[in-house]
């Protein structure tokens, strides 16, 4: 039985004192909740939120991370930095990185490698633009996405997936619960033909794309949807809706 995993990508919102403010408004608000509840501030508001959420029921991710431990990487985080202030979950791929900032499935892969061996969960997004849909390409892309980007991982059971369709994202236009269920269904069946079926039963597959409490609740009814990576909606007191779908 795989648990729920419901994550919030703060992206780049909220400085040091919007943070606080949030995360005292959310917390009461999410406590309870069935699913493991994930918030993801800028890495400016990390260590606070690792603090605030200390006794709560939520853990906290950063939105990045390098693979290296450090040196000459002007602007980057490292793995072992993030596991310093306890960080315990990295968003390695997010299409925002791939698109912005040139984010490959080969670092990708190492940064997810990295991420495991360090004891952070990290949450690998994949998902397609409506040019590959549109022209049928998106599972092509899905699957090449997964087997470069999770290649030689020793622990795949404590990946998490977040497929999340470009179109979708920050769109309002949600993929319908048949099309996100299907393209789960992509990512599982890739790596079980990668470490088979056993494995692949335990990986957490998230949707994203424009998730909020009104759609949550069928998304989360299919059968390869184990949770959600939750962008604009994560930034609202509503989001102890959709955790608590
Ligand atoms: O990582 C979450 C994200 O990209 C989805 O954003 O605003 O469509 O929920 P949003």
């Amino acid at each position: 039985m795989r648990k729920p995993i419901i994550a919030g990508n703060w992206k780049m919102n909220n400085d040091i004192s919007e943070t606080e403010t949030l995360i005292n408004t959310l917390l009461p608000l999410v406590a309870g909740a069935a699913a493991e509840v994930v918030f993801c501030p800028t890495y400016l508001g990390l260590q606070k939120a690792v603090e605030m959420t200390k006794d709560s029921n939520v853990g906290i991710g950063a939105q990045n991370m390098h693979f290296e431990k450090n040196g000459a990487f002007t602007g980057e985080i490292s793995g072992e930095m993030l596991t310093a202030i306890g960080v315990k979950y990295a968003i390695v791929g997010h299409s925002e990185r791939r698109q912005t900032f040139n984010e490959t499935d080969e670092a990708v892969n190492k940064k997810a490698i990295k991420a495991l061996s360090l004891g952070i969960i990290p949450i690998v997004c994949c998902g397609e633009t409506l040019a590959e849909r549109e022209s049928g390409k998106a599972k092509a892309k899905v699957v090449g996405q997964i087997e470069a980007g999770l290649k030689n991982i020793d622990d795949i059971g404590k990946v998490v997936v977040a497929y999340e369709p470009i179109w979708a994202i920050g769109t309002g236009k949600t993929a319908s619960k048949e099309e996100a269920n299907e393209a789960c269904g992509w990512v599982r069946e890739t790596i079980a033909k990668m470490y088979g079926q056993d494995a692949a039963d335990k990986v957490r597959i998230q949707y994203g794309g424009s998730v909020n409490p009104g759609n949550v609740k069928e998304l989360m009814a299919m059968d390869n949807i184990d949770g959600a990576l939750v962008g604009g909606a994560s930034l609202k007191p509503t989001f102890s809706e959709i955790v608590k779908f």
